[in-house]
Parts: C-alpha cells; structure tokens; sequence
C-alpha cells in the first residue's frame, strides 16, 4: 500500500494537488502511520480510501509538508531533510526516529488533574508518541492539587520509567501559573466528576472556580495565540467559556471544549447497528452541550456514501435508541464501573488534540468552539458544531440546511448551555 502511494506521487512530480484527485484506493481498514513532518513534527496520515480518493479534499500544509518528506525517505533523497531540518542525513535514512526526536524542540503540553483516572490513560497516550508521533518531542508540564503532589511523583516515576523516546522533560507543580509557562497546549481534565444520580449542572458552580483561576493563569503564563486550549472537566463547555472569558490574551477560537468522545460514541454505535467500518461513515455531528441535551444528527450524515436515513431505514431507531443511547452514555458507563469513563474520554481527547494539530482533511469532526452566532445559536458560547481542523484552525461547517426538528433540538442544548452561562455569571469577567 505504501510503495504503491509513493509510486503514485513519484509519478506525479509530487504535485500533491493532481495526486489527490488522481488517486483511487481500494477500501481498505482505517490505519495510521506517522510521517517526519515540518518543525511540529510527524503528520498522522490515514491510508484509508476516504483520505486519499480526493474528493476534493485539500491537504493542509502540515498534510503537504509530511508528504514531502516521506517521499523524500522512499525516494531515498535524506540529504534533502539534512538541510531543512539540520538532522543528519543517516538518521532519517535509518528511520532513527528516537534520535530525530532528540534533536527537535518539544512540544510543551499541560495537564491539569494529572492523579486522576483520565490523567493516567492520557499521559502515556502523550509520552508514547501516539499524540504527535514517533519523531516529536514532548514536555509535559503536570499540574495536581497540593495534597495530591505526592501521587503525581509516582507517576513521575513510572512514565520516566516507561522510558518513552519522545519524552523530553516533566514539570510537576501545583502552581496553574508554573505549569501554563510557554505551553502550547493545555489540557484541562482536572475537576471533580460526576458521581452515580448527579446531573452535570450539579458540578457547574463546584468546578467553576477551578476554570477562573485557570484562565487567569492560562493568560498570564501561556504563549497567547500560540497557545491552543482543551477542557475536559465537566461541565466541559461551560469551564471553556470560564477559562476563556478569563484569559483575555487568548483569542477565544483557540479554546474549545471537547465533545469528541460524544462523537465517537454516535460513530461507533452506528458501526454497530449498520455492520459499516467508522471509514465508511461521514459526516456525524454531536451539537451542543456536553450533556444530555447534546442532539446527535444524522441529519446529513453518509454511510458508505449514501444516506444514513436511507441506510438505517428506521427513524424509529434513531429516535428512541440511538440518540438517548448517545446523549446518556457517560451517565451509563458511570453506573456500570462505579466511576466516569476515563481510557475512552483521553482517548477522544488525543483524537481532538491530534485533529487542531495535524488538520482533518476536511473531514468533519465536531468540537465545542467558539460561537460566532453560527446557526442562531448565541455568540460567546462554547457550542459543539461540525467542525473541520485546517492549518491550526477550526472552521465551522456553513450553510448546512437546518429542519424545524433540528432547531427545537438545537434550541432545546442552547438554552442549558445559557443557563449555566448565567449560572457562573460572576466568574465571566470580560
Ligand atoms: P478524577 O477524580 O479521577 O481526577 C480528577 C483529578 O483532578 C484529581 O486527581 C484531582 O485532584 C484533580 N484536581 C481537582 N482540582 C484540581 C485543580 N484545581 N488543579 C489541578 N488538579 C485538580 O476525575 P477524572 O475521571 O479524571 O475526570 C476529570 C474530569 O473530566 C471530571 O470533571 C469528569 O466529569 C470529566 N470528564 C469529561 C469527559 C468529556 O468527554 N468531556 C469525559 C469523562 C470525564
Ligand atoms: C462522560 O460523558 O462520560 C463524562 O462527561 C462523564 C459524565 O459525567 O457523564
């Protein structure tokens, strides 16, 4: 699969353009593989036949860049990567990558609650390079409430001794302001969850203060437009607008608040139900909250190409089972393992972390962003939306067509989303 691209691409000139809309690929199963990329490093590629049939996809230029370079490894031209990266020619030709790693600047990656469950899932998905990938460096800089330092050495001790390649350095502190030090992302898991019968809005005023301080030190101590922010901790959408709101320097289309594992939920609920790969489904949304009023659409989404209405063939399903299946799966994982789920939301937050670094391809995803008023829906608010990742950016998907069912629903998860807003009015400072 791999010479054949190559192949592909040498024939091409590397024009990368044409070869996008040149290649057919069979259908094969979604595999990532990572490619030396441009100064932030590996670009994870998917070989799959969406990503490279070229319906008018368009490689961003992180996408271009990696591509490059890869044709660079197979065509054997490593002088070439000597001079742009100034790592010498034999490593890249011995595929060195836990050399290339030691020579290339870190990326720095706060994570807030770093003792808690998704803490200990998430930081060896980070440290083992399955964030940014084989050849990237990162620092993790861990941030923990005082009492809890002590558990954080432990886990100091077991990633240094996991001895990951593209680990650089950890920075532990309980100080927001020594952890956000020139971060280029942060990931903010750290607040109480939910326990067995609480709503989320339960958590909204007890996690609220949390967030304030954050996005004040996030302001303080971060790299401004440089730096990107993911909030985990519950209720998610509502503490992205806190931090925002408090961490003026940043612009706000550079926090988001994460609804990727909701995402995932909804694609593989549908794998399950419709025998289809997750490559072969497109085109899912999750609007709105992180909650349960969240609406997962399938209102424009392709399964195999065609439909999912048409190919489910049973609105019935849809309705009753796969929405309230989708909008209450956190509250179901809680009551099976007694606590919230943890591998499946770090997972989904590597997944979002790896989508605004390395581009979608414009692929939809969806994420809760910035609101601009896009589809009515209240400027400010941190809403999820289909969003495609391009160049660091997240762009909302425009001028979708929008039914009378789908409004009251998009309605129905604005006006939880208003209500917690109002509800932590006095931490919402600017
Ligand atoms: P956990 O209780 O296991 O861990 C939370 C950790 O955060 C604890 O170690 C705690 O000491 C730490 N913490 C609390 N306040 C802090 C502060 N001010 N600074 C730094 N650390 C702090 O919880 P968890 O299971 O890891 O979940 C974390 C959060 O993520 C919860 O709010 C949970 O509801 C939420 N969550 C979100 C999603 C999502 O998809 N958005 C999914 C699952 C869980
Ligand atoms: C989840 O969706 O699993 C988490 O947000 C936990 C919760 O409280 O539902």
């Amino acid at each position: 699969m791999l010479s054949q691209l190559c192949t592909k691409f040498r024939s091409t000139s590397y024009n990368l353009a044409t070869v996008s809309k040149n290649i057919t690929m069979p259908s094969t199963p979604r595999r990532t593989f990572f490619l030396p990329g441009d100064n932030n490093g590996p670009v994870g590629l998917y070989n799959d036949r969406d990503y490279w049939k070229g319906k008018g996809f368009v490689l961003d230029e992180n996408a271009k860049k990696a591509l490059e370079e890869y044709i660079a490894i197979q065509s054997k031209t490593y002088d070439s990567l000597e001079k742009k990266y100034g790592v010498s020619a034999d490593l890249w030709r011995n595929a060195d990558y836990r050399l290339i790693a030691d020579q290339r600047p870190p990326i720095k990656v706060a994570v807030t609650g770093v003792a808690g469950a998704i803490g200990y899932a998430l930081l060896w998905r980070i440290a083992s390079g399955s964030l940014f990938g084989p050849t990237v460096p990162v620092s993790l800089h861990l941030l923990e409430l005082p009492a809890i330092l002590p558990k954080v050495k432990g886990v100091e001790m077991e990633l240094r001794d996991s001895a990951f390649p593209v680990l650089k350095d950890i920075v532990i502190t309980d100080n927001a302001e020594k952890a956000f030090e020139g971060v280029d992302y942060a990931l903010l898991v750290g607040a109480q969850p939910r326990t067995a019968g609480m709503e989320r809005a339960d958590l909204l005023l007890k996690n609220a203060e949390i967030f304030a301080t954050q996005g004040k030190a996030l302001n303080r101590a971060a790299k401004g437009k440089d730096t990107r922010v993911l909030v985990v901790g519950n209720p998610a959408n509502t503490n992205a607008l806190i931090a925002q709101r408090n961490a003026p320097n940043i612009p706000p289309e550079n926090f988001s608040a994460i609804t990727r594992l909701d995402h995932n939920r909804g694609l593989a609920q549908l794998k399950l139900k419709t025998g289809a790969t997750l490559n072969d489904i497109e085109k899912f949304v999750i609007w709105g909250n992180h909650s349960a009023t969240q609406f997962p659409d399938v209102s424009y989404t392709l399964i195999n190409g065609k439909p999912a209405r048409e190919v489910l063939n049973d609105d019935n399903w849809v309705e009753k089972t796969f929405i309230p299946c989708v909008q209450k799966r956190g509250a179901e994982v809680i009551a099976a393992r007694g606590s919230s789920s943890a591998a499946s939301a770090a997972s989904a937050l590597i997944d979002g972390t790896r989508d605004w670094h390395y581009g979608t391809q414009n692929k939809w995803t969806s994420a809760a962003v910035y609101s601009n008023g896009e589809y009515g829906i209240t400027k400010g608010l941190y809403f999820s939306y289909p969003v495609i990742y391009q160049g660091k950016k997240a762009t909302i998907v425009k001028d979708l067509q929008i039914s009378e069912y789908q409004r009251e629903k998009l309605k129905a998860t604005e006006k939880e989303l208003l209500q917690e807003r109002d509800g932590v009015a006095k931490h919402l400072p600017n």
